[in-house]
């Protein structure tokens, strides 16, 4: 299997329809443009078949400007996000699907580690998430736990990470949350707090 990054607007497409199958009620724009990476700084790796055809992807953002994505699509002002603030030691897993003719073969795993690496490249050192109640709780707490993350029990907050509390959009609490220091690799503790 080949993992490439999600560079250009058309493959970012095919990235936005797949989330949008696979999750429903997304935002339309949940994926950015290239234009807008100088905010977002998003890493979107994807896998595809031999015929090209998108079978897996995982998007990780800095983590203001993902919850500022939210309020921009939902309150039409982008031009907000000029003044979140840009930690660039923290990312937010955002999105992680595989297709569903293609899933328990290994490809979200290695699009996490894909991303991982990435990250740990960059010197992000607080890497979080969250499930939300609509989805697989019970198996996707196994395959967080199994990839290093801290998986906190149901409806938990997320403590604060390096010192920073995340507020997250207001939305609906997610099932849980999950968070690992990138590059640490599974079994090591996580730098919290
Ligand atoms: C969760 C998901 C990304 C895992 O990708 P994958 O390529 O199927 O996962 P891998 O093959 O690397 O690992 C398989 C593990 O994923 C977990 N898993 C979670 N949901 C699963 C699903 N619907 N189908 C298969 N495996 C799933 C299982 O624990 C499985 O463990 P096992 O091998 O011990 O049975 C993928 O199943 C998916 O897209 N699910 C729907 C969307 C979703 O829930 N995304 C995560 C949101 S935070």
């Amino acid at each position: 299997m080949r993992i490439t990054w999600a560079e250009t607007d058309a493959e970012r497409g095919d990235v936005q329809e797949l989330f949008s199958h696979v999750f429903t009620g997304i935002e339309d724009n949940a994926v950015p443009l290239v234009a807008y990476d100088y905010m977002y700084a998003p890493l979107i790796a994807q896998i595809r078949d031999d015929g090209d055809r998108l079978v897996a992807a995982a998007m990780t953002c800095r983590t203001q400007v993902a919850a500022g994505s939210v309020l921009a699509s939902r309150q039409g002002l982008p031009d907000r996000l000029g003044v979140l603030p840009l930690i660039d030691k923290h990312s937010e897993l955002d999105l992680l699907a595989v297709d569903d003719s293609h899933r328990g073969l290994g490809y979200g795993s290695a699009l996490l580690d894909h991303l991982e690496s990435a990250l740990a490249a960059r010197g992000v050192r607080a890497w979080f998430g969250n499930v939300t109640v609509n989805l697989d709780a019970v198996s996707l707490r196994m395959f967080y736990r199994r990839h290093g993350f801290t998986v906190l029990p149901d409806f938990e907050p997320l403590p604060p990470l390096l010192g920073r509390k995340w507020h997250g959009p207001n939305l609906a609490a997610p099932q849980f949350w999950f968070y690992k220091r990138p590059g640490a690799g599974p079994r090591v503790p996580v730098d919290a707090a």
